[in-house]
């Protein structure tokens, strides 16, 4: 992860540096660091933690200079303190990156026995050596650039100053991403567009094996022989925003509330509001025609994946193969050119979906993309994208885009249904008004349940361990439930399909452990209900996460009963998402955790 920028301007750059930072802290908050040229010398600012640490710093000694880089850190090599955190200085040499590289070991040595010393833990700090080394024996800065490059091997993207060269700065991409920004006599890099939206939105995407140099005049990219290539700029569509909370007070609160007014917007994409139909998407995949589907992702985004996948199975009766990303790009899956793959992502910048992405592709598979970002890399090595168009999502723990992935894989299933044959006209019209209905029902759920879930909070944060469990569509639910309370109170928890109950974790079921069992109304009804029973026969508390019809239907004694509105199949896992989400949060304000930052976490994770 990390995230890097660098400016060539023509005012002082640190306090604009310190902004496109402020852009890219969802990339990693475990140090930041600004770095820039004035009179002849490099300089630069570094701190532990979040951003304002860096500020403040600056607050005490400004940084004055027109070209500069920053970085902000997601720790891979070396603990996340002031020494690891980047720009890394070496004779002169100013270097950031994202990435890891995997080759730094045997480099150290290399350069440790002739005689280099270290002043960091970071794989970065080989690259600067590396610069200065061939900087040393006398090449010019392009060359001992590609030089480098050519040396290190792994996943990168990496911005560079050289103190001697005030009015160039050098970069590369291979894997992480980076953008060129073309200003007005201005010219800035920085990992995503985003990041350099109040600057200019005139970008241009590096691609693996480039190296970009940029000076006042504009930019150079070449390869790493140093041949020249050409690469399209294009205008951005990442607005000059600053999100803010609003009336919340996290945004992963906010973020919460407006899931219904999200929704919808995102549907009407995907569907007919007036004639209660799925929109023919105007895509290369073929959905009557493909024999089967692979999906990939990670984390939430995997489990949104999941819940497609009982979809897809049931509505378009299409076999789908599906595994976290970082399985499924080294499992050498037999594939086939009559097959599609769906790859889910919010950032579209995953590191290991994107290798799946990669895989399918070269089997000859056409590629489908369900992002959040649609300039992220992931989506523009696809054949179609299908955008979730849940706006930014700043909360690291994701909320919107998890339900927003939900509703148009829903769609997608419903329209693929209809392209081969297994939902009718009729069903169609049904599934899609349930749909249309969602945004209002999620709107009521949000507010009628929200005091009861803030109560339970109280009660949920004594535990140190939890369990979900839940069958069919709400199966993948419960895991999100577990993934999103673990990692935002840091309380263990563990999702389980309510049928493997007997098969280990019921092991572990005392008075200590709470249950939270996630169990609409629908056809596995009565089979979640037998294992709540064997959960309450061993003394377990049960947190029941039902409907009218399944509380109504139940009678066995609960810490706790949140009751849902009656709503149809097809829409009930975006229902119930709602109070896994609620109650993750409101457990972490309890426990007074950094509910938007929590630790260890990053945003976009482009390293695998
Ligand atoms: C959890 C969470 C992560 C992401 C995962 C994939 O709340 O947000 O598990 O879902 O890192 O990220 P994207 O969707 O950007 O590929």
């Amino acid at each position: 992860m990390c995230g890097i920028v660098g400016i060539v301007g023509n005012e002082p750059v640190a306090a604009r540096l310190v902004d496109a930072l402020r852009r890219l802290e969802y990339r990693g908050y475990d140090s930041a660091g600004v770095a820039t040229i004035h009179e002849g010398r490099l300089d630069r600012r570094r701190a532990e933690g979040k951003l304002y640490n860096l500020e403040k710093k600056l607050d005490e000694a400004s940084l004055p200079g027109t070209i500069g880089i920053a970085h902000t850190r997601w720790a891979t090599h070396g603990v996340p303190n002031e020494a690891n955190a980047h720009p890394h200085f070496v004779e002169g040499v100013a270097v950031v990156h994202n990435g890891i590289i995997e080759n730094f070991s045997e480099l150290k040595d290399e350069l440790l026995a002739e005689g280099a010393v270290f002043s960091s833990q970071t794989d970065t700090e080989v690259v600067a050596h590396l610069l200065a080394k061939y900087t040393r024996q006398g090449l010019d800065h392009r060359a001992a650039m590609l030089a480098t490059l050519n040396r290190v091997s792994g996943a990168y993207a990496l911005v560079v100053m050289f103190e001697d060269d005030p009015g160039t700065i050098f970069s590369a991409r291979f894997g992480p991403p980076l953008a060129i920004g073309h200003g007005r006599g201005e010219m800035f890099l920085g990992s995503d567009a985003i990041a350099l939206s109040p600057f200019t939105n005139e970008i241009t995407y590096l691609v693996d094996g480039d190296c970009a140099i940029i000076t006042h005049r504009g930019a150079e990219i070449i390869d790493y022989d140093g041949k020249p290539v050409k690469r399209k700029s294009q205008i951005s569509q990442a607005a000059a925003f600053m999100v803010d909370k609003g009336n919340h007070r996290h945004f992963m609160e906010k973020e919460i509330y407006e899931q219904p007014e999200i929704i919808s917007h995102a549907l009407s994409h995907y569907i007919d509001f007036a004639s209660h139909t799925v929109k023919a998407q105007d895509t290369p995949i073929d959905f009557a025609k493909i024999t089967g589907l692979a999906i990939s992702a990670c984390g939430t985004a995997y489990l949104s994946g999941l819940v497609g996948k009982y979809w897809f199975e049931r509505y378009a009766r299409l076999p789908v193969e599906i595994d976290v990303a970082s399985e499924f790009r080294y499992r050498e899956l037999p594939l086939s050119p009559t097959q599609a793959a769906l790859f889910i992502s919010q950032s579209g910048e995953t590191a290991d979906t994107l290798a799946s992405l990669r895989y399918c592709k070269d089997e000859g598979l056409k590629i489908g993309a369900v992002v959040n970002v649609r300039e992220s890399t992931i989506a523009r090595e696809s054949d179609a994208i299908f955008p979730i168009l849940a706006g930014p999502e700043i909360g690291v723990a994701s909320t919107k885009a998890f339900t927003c992935q939900l509703a148009v894989l829903a769609a997608l299933s419903i329209g693929a249904g209809r392209a081969r044959g297994t939902v009718t006209a009729g069903d169609e019209k049904a599934m899609v008004k349930h749909l249309s209905e969602m945004p209002r029902i999620m709107s009521r759920v949000l507010n009628d349940i929200q005091p009861q879930i803030e109560a339970l909070s109280r009660d949920l944060s004594r535990f140190k361990d939890v369990l979900y469990l839940g069958r069919g569509t709400s199966f993948p639910l419960a895991m999100e439930g577990a993934l999103k309370l673990k990692e935002i109170s840091y309380i263990h928890a563990e999702g389980y399909a309510a049928g493997e109950l007997k098969h280990g974790p019921i092991a572990l079921i005392d008075e200590h452990m709470p249950v939270i069992v996630i169990a609409p109304h629908d056809r596995f009804f009565e089979k979640t209900v037998s294992n709540m029973q064997e959960v309450a026969a061993r003394g377990g508390k049960i947190i029941f996460i039902t409907d009218e019809k399944g509380a109504a239907a139940s009678k066995l004694p609960t810490m706790a009963t949140i009751v849902l509105p009656n709503v149809d199949e097809i829409i009930s896992p975006m229902i119930f998402s709602l109070p896994i989400q609620l109650l993750a949060y409101h457990t972490a304000v309890f426990m007074g955790t950094d509910v938007d930052q929590p630790r260890n976490l990053a945003k976009s994770v482009t390293v695998e």
